[in-house]
């Protein structure tokens, strides 16, 4: 890993900001991003190779519309111009840009001169997502036309002499299939980096970085089995060895097995050499829970509780030097430390968990990471693909998935109905496909007959969605003969239930989880 070859992309406020950081990543070259209200002379000590200005929803030439100073077209160094970016690059330049009669929306056919660095190996014409009312009337100095469409005559621009490019629709999109492509043309042609943000030299990289840090010091890891905080604990132990001690919380509210699972791969049998504890708490849980049925109530009081058994724990333990925290670049990005469109995201995992435990530094070892990257440095440490590919778990469990009161029948019945569903999912094929899905158990319980016997038992919600970005959702469409083997078998297995029900809301209206 090279950290120092890094491209930035200045956020202008348009929607797919950290999708342009992440294709500029998977094109192997690291890659953050800024506001662009961020200091030139910041930039200039980053010593960027390549800057991408993104897309926004405003128009450049109003007033007070975010711009940027001349200056950073002079500095030398690469610019790429998205959308709104390529307008603003012309009008800051001396170009001219225009409200147009009419907007330019969807997928659209365009024209690009496969001579420019840009679109090398592009098809000429090509598909491009295109959403903007402002076109480009006037070039500035310099620049020439290297793409059009039916209703754009600047679809695409450069001044090759001075390094600046710019291009009106968004090639991050999936909707534009050679997206990709033309940001690896830019950033590894234009920019010329050499793409050696791979995962193995981040994961080298880090170990080294860390056990440099933490030296003879001890770490301690709230580990929950999740995704994160699976690849930030081995990170560590690879790194520091038996320094390194995880707290792992059985609150009693996790998937069938899961539990055991986690101390499969963490604990004293499995493959990494670190301290290992376990705390058997779900009876406390259980008995805080006893009664409640507001979702919010059942939320607070598992992230309560969570933090004083961690708590008592870390007592236990005593002081120590490093806490290690498995924030991940969205994360950042979104609590406003990143780019301009950042939405402020609580922490409901371990919120609040700094404040309890006594130690003197935060260790973050994938804050600069996206999700798909954390996965693949889970695959390079040797992570099992089941724990590496795991979807996402809220924080307090299923404690959110049983509606009402949560008692430990509830728990084992939707425990039951959601490995029979996963297992189902998984035998057709649909695991890697479905992004989350879930067995939920309603309050309702009804009348049914079983054999002879009347029955008067729970009914099971089933929940799939497809989304990207966990703000939207729809449900997925499940084959009729996937979910009538799943209705059979947690009738027929699961004692307590006498209904199955297929949720088709999509998120809006609905959320994902059904609390
Ligand atoms: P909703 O239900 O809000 O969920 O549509 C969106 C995504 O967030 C997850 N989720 C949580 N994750 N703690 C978490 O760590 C929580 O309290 C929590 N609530 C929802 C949910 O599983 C989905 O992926």
């Amino acid at each position: 890993m090279n950290k120092r070859e890094m491209v930035i992309v200045l956020d202008f406020g348009g929607q797919y900001n950290q999708l342009v950081a992440r294709r500029v990543r998977e094109c192997n070259v690291y890659c953050e991003i800024y506001s662009y209200k961020t200091d030139i002379a910041k930039i200039k000590a980053m010593a960027p190779k390549g800057i991408i200005l993104t897309g926004g929803p405003n128009s450049c030439y109003e007033e007070g519309a975010p711009t940027y100073s001349k200056e950073l077209f002079e500095l030398g160094i690469p610019v790429l111009g998205l959308c709104y970016g390529a307008q603003l690059m012309q009008h800051i330049l001396g170009g001219r840009v225009e409200r147009a009669d009419k907007r330019e929306y969807g997928k659209t056919e365009v024209a690009v001169d496969t001579s420019s660095a840009l679109f090398a190996g592009v098809t000429p014409d090509t598909t491009c997502w295109m959403s903007h009312f402002d076109y480009i009337s006037r070039l500035a100095d310099g620049f020439v036309s290297v793409g059009h469409s039916a209703d754009c005559p600047v679809a695409a621009c450069e001044n090759t002499e001075r390094g600046l490019y710019g291009i009106q629709f968004h090639p991050e999109v999936l909707h534009t299939p050679e997206g990709t492509k033309m940001l690896y043309n830019f950033v590894r042609n234009v920019c010329g980096c050499a793409g050696d943000w791979k995962m193995d030299s981040f994961v080298e990289q880090s170990i080294r970085t860390i056990r440099e840090k933490v030296g003879n010091g001890k770490v301690l890891c709230a580990l929950s089995g999740g995704v994160d905080s699976s690849v930030a604990a081995v990170l560590l132990s690879k790194a520091v060895g038996d320094q390194l001690t995880c707290v792992f919380v059985d609150h009693g509210l996790l998937r069938k097995n899961e539990g055991d699972e986690v101390e499969a791969v963490f604990g004293p049998s499995g493959n990494y050499n670190l301290n290992f504890i376990r705390v058997n708490a779900q009876q406390r849980f259980y008995s805080k829970l006893a009664g409640v049925t507001e979702p919010e109530r059942k939320r607070k009081i598992i992230g309560e509780e969570f933090i004083r058994v961690f708590e008592e724990e870390a007592k236990k333990i005593g002081a120590v030097d490093f806490l290690v925290q498995g924030t991940i670049y969205p994360d950042v990005v979104e609590s406003g430390l990143g780019g301009e469109s950042a939405v402020i995201k609580s922490h409901h995992n371990v919120g609040g968990l700094p404040d309890y435990v006594d130690f003197k530094e935060i260790i973050e070892p994938l804050r600069d990471l996206f999700k798909d990257e954390v996965r693949k440095a889970g695959l390079e440490l040797g992570l099992p693909e089941y724990l590496v590919f795991r979807q996402p778990f809220p924080g307090p469990g299923l404690g959110i998935r049983i509606i009402g009161e949560v008692t430990e029948e509830k728990v084992r019945i939707v425990q039951d109905a959601d490995f029979i569903y996963r297992e189902e999912i998984a035998r057709a094929g649909l695991d890697q496909d479905i992004n989350q899905y879930f067995a939920a158990l309603t309050n309702m319980r009804s009348v049914g007959v079983m054999g002879d016997e009347r029955t008067y038992d729970y009914a099971v919600a089933l929940r799939a969605v497809r989304t990207i970005d966990f703000m939207t959702a729809e449900a997925a469409e499940v084959p009729y003969e996937v979910l009538n083997r799943v209705m059979n078998r947690i009738i027929n297995e699961v004692r307590g239930v006498n209904r199955v029900m297929y949720d088709l809301t999509s998120k809006p209206p609905g959320t994902i989880e059904f609390e």
